[in-house]
């Protein structure tokens, strides 16, 4: 555990200005030679990039740090798990210093908002603090997480904690994955699982007590329970408990929000952390970050380091260049110590993300590449370093693409802090902006904009519709959503036919609500019964819903290529997917099956589950329904028939091979047809500079150096009239445009607004 604080050595400012580091920089030679490696590596990677130059990244990222682990692990032989008990540790925490009077004010009030740094215990402690004084007795402790690795890391520990097995008295639920048992008291659960909740039991008799935790996140779905849950004390009346906890908030916003409650304040200590901006803004983030990290290493006093990057491959990417130009600096200089490299986003398997809270092994040392993960749900020890590049990445509503995407943003003040402070917590620490100190005053906001301002809102409208609210313009937000921005919404779901011209629920649209996916999902979920091939989208729509199945290693690209092409289906990929699960199942699910054919098993046991769930609803909705026979049918390989039932779901995401000009584009550039923006075939694609595809159908688009679909199939332009008459009609002769004349073909999308008579629920507009 390093004793002495981490201190920038006086006069290092200058030094950075002679020599160009960011911050700083002892200017030995030993440093000049890292950079040259670091630039001849970069030079070769820049060599041998291509188009999907990341996933094989990932991969082997991934495994290289894995494999580091693992060797480190296996030596680690002190920290605080080993030095301190169990009951020592918690004993340690802030919150245990005001346990009494906590449950002593959450004893006396419905609802409570509680405030404490990141790291005071609110998390772990306070759900085994009621469960400890008896609310178990009544009822479920629930405790809300945004995210579900957070979820999961947490329901770990505290089962440690409480020295159960995982899933008996302490578990978690999260979308398709229930860790629960008849005896579970104290359940972590991801805020959206507890939002589907309300559908069935709006009065959340389960639970005696529920802890809405990181409530400053302000997801969709944590700001939805706010309100539900508010009413749902309210009319409880003693018998249901309330609980906010976060970070940082407008606790008298939140005092007011929650009948003028009581705000608690549990004092964290902190440490003084000693910021750096940098003098230029960053041309690159990434590579701005590993050259600070590895400044840290050779330079700074020991000490972990936390980078806060968005996303999961450029965790990797960055992890991987990492781990490479330290091998290359161990090679040259034996004094260098070790640095071991971990990464940590949500799609990470869960063995190594109990992995980033194991303690450093001495003489070492742990740099921890974080999403925003990091900012406040997890809390890592021993973290003495922080590198801020200031983005994160966010849902929004994209214009442009006409649906929402993930898109990288700058973080706001709030959150500039949050990551700082978690520099403090062993000792003092420093952390490092790669912003310029013009950027924090004057660039970023003050605070992060709730999800539900940004966001697309049908799924959440969706759900409040099933919940029986109708008028959900007024419904009880803590920030209401736009006007326009609930129309929107209310209108994508009147084309999907969830609702009617009245904004009533239709049956379609309450079978939609049943499952927990965006509507364009469980809309094609629901017509691929009448279709009579609900088998088989079941099977696709699970392998959409897991991380990418095809495993392609650097080192095997080309025999990993040839194993995917034996599944491609000439009609594209969604046919390709169901390919690869019934292959799957006719090894009788083997593991080495996967390996042979370069598929990744765990994606694939994934699907499979999701699938399993995905019957059970199906299950569910027949009971339901009263019908006797299942309405899990297949149409025994029929693919026209399976293509439609997509169509009838994500005919909004369709694509047109043309040009500016309106003519077939030779260069194989698609346009949307509803918002007309130019895509790509993805290169992973089964049709990917295939010929002779006019329209396709895609599943997301996802932006790179240019915009690209992903799972892509060819579908008959007509079919779109057909199944989604209320979003296109065949154009009338005379008045086609020359573009037009050839598909006849017209969205409906721009003319709605304006052309149909649209009422909100009792009548008013
Ligand atoms: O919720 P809050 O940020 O207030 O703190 P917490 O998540 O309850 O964390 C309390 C302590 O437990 C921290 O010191 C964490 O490092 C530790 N912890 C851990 O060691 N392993 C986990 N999986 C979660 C928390
Ligand atoms: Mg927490």
């Amino acid at each position: 555990q390093p004793q002495k604080a981490a201190r920038i050595p006086d006069g290092s400012l200058e030094r950075i200005a002679q020599n160009g580091s960011r911050f700083m920089s002892d200017a030995r030679e030993k440093k000049m030679e890292l950079r040259k490696q670091v630039e001849r590596a970069r030079r070769e990677k820049e060599r041998d990039a291509d188009p999907m130059k990341s996933s094989d990244v990932d991969s082997s990222a991934a495994a290289t740090a894995i494999q580091a682990w693992k060797r480190q692990s296996r030596s680690a032989t002190y920290g605080i798990r080993s030095h301190k008990s169990i009951r020592e540790q918690r004993e340690s925490l802030p919150v245990f210093a005001v346990r009494d009077q906590l449950l002593n004010i959450i004893k006396e009030h419905d609802m409570t908002v509680i405030v404490g740094e990141t790291g005071s215990g609110k998390t772990t402690q306070i759900t085994q603090y009621l469960a400890e004084s008896g609310y178990g007795e009544k009822g479920i402790v629930a405790c809300t997480q945004p995210r579900r690795v957070a979820a999961i890391s947490v329901a770990k520990r505290v089962s440690e904690e409480v020295g159960c097995k995982l899933g008996d008295e302490v578990g978690y639920q999260i979308r398709f994955e229930d860790c629960t048992t008849t005896s579970t008291i104290i359940k972590y659960m991801t805020d959206g699982m507890l939002e589907r909740e309300a559908l069935v039991d709006p009065d959340m008799l389960k639970y005696s007590i529920i802890m809405l935790d990181e409530a400053h996140e302000r997801t969709v779905a944590t700001d939805v329970l706010f309100a539900l849950l508010r009413d749902a004390v309210r009319r409880r009346k003693g018998s249901l408990k309330l609980i906010i906890t976060s970070a940082t908030l407008d606790s008298s916003k939140f005092s007011h929000y929650f009948d003028d409650c009581p705000v608690f304040h549990i004092e964290g200590r902190t440490f003084p952390v000693k910021i750096y901006y940098t003098k230029q803004p960053e041309k690159d983030y990434i590579e701005a970050a590993i050259d600070t990290v590895m400044d840290i290493h050779v330079s700074n006093p020991p000490g972990d380091i936390l980078v806060f990057l968005t996303g999961r491959e450029e965790i990797e990417t960055c992890c991987e260049t990492i781990v490479q130009k330290m091998s290359t600096l161990y090679k040259s200089d034996a004094s260098v110590s070790e640095l071991i490299v971990l990464p940590i986003y949500s799609a990470m398997p869960s063995e190594m993300q109990s992995r980033i809270f194991e303690p450093t092994p001495k003489g070492k040392r742990k740099v921890v590449i974080a999403t925003n993960i990091a900012e406040t749900s997890i809390t890592i020890d021993g973290i003495y370093y922080v590198v801020d590049p200031g983005f994160v990445k966010v849902n929004a509503y994209d214009a442009k693409l006409g649906m929402d995407s993930l898109i990288v943003q700058p973080i706001s003040k709030a959150q500039a802090d949050q990551r700082s402070g978690r520099a403090g917590r062993t000792g003092p620490g420093i952390c490092y902006r790669l912003y310029t100190k013009k950027a924090y005053e004057r660039e970023m906001a003050a605070n992060t904009v709730p999800e539900i301002l940004r966001q697309n809102l049908s799924n959440t409208v969706l759900m409040l519709k099933a919940m029986g609210i109708e008028d959900v313009v007024h419904f009880g937000f803590m920030d209401r959503p736009k006007e326009q921005a609930i129309l929107a919404a209310l209108q994508e779901l009147y084309i999907l036919d969830a609702l009617d011209s009245d904004g009533r629920l239709t049956r379609t649209g309450k079978y939609m609500s049943y499952f927990p996916m965006e509507p364009l999902m469980s809309k094609t979920m629901i017509q691929s019964v009448d279709f009579g091939c609900s088998y088989e989208v079941m099977v696709i729509i699970a392998m959409l819903s897991v991380p990418d199945v095809f495993y392609r290693p650097r080192e095997q690209r080309e025999k990993a290529d040839k194993a995917k092409q034996q599944f491609d289906d000439y009609t594209g990929d969604h046919l390709t997917l169901l390919n690869v699960y019934e292959k799957w199942e006719d090894s009788e699910f083997s593991r080495t099956w996967c390996s042979d054919h370069y598929v990744h098993e765990k994606s694939m046991r994934k699907a499979r589950d999701v699938k399993i769930q995905l019957g059970k609803i199906m299950g569910q909705l027949d009971r339901r329904e009263g019908r006797r026979d299942s309405s899990i049918v297949s149409c025994k390989g029929d693919k026209e028939i399976i293509i439609k039932a997509f169509v009838s779901g994500y005919f909004k995401n369709c694509a047109k091979r043309v040009n500016n000009a309106g003519h077939y584009d030779e260069e194989g550039t698609f346009r949307t047809l509803v918002e007309n923006t130019p895509v790509h075939i993805h290169p992973s694609s089964a049709l990917f500079r295939k010929g002779g595809i006019d329209y396709v159908m895609y599943h997301t688009l996802i932006l790179t150096n240019q915009e690209y679909m992903q799972c892509v199939t060819k579908i008959d332009a007509r079919w779109l009239v057909k199944y989604a008459p209320r979003f296109y009609k065949q154009a009338a002769e005379n008045e086609l445009s020359l573009m037009k004349k050839r598909e006849k073909i017209e969205p409906l999308w721009n003319r709605f607004d304006q052309g149909q008579e649209w009422r909100l629920s009792r009548g008013r507009r």
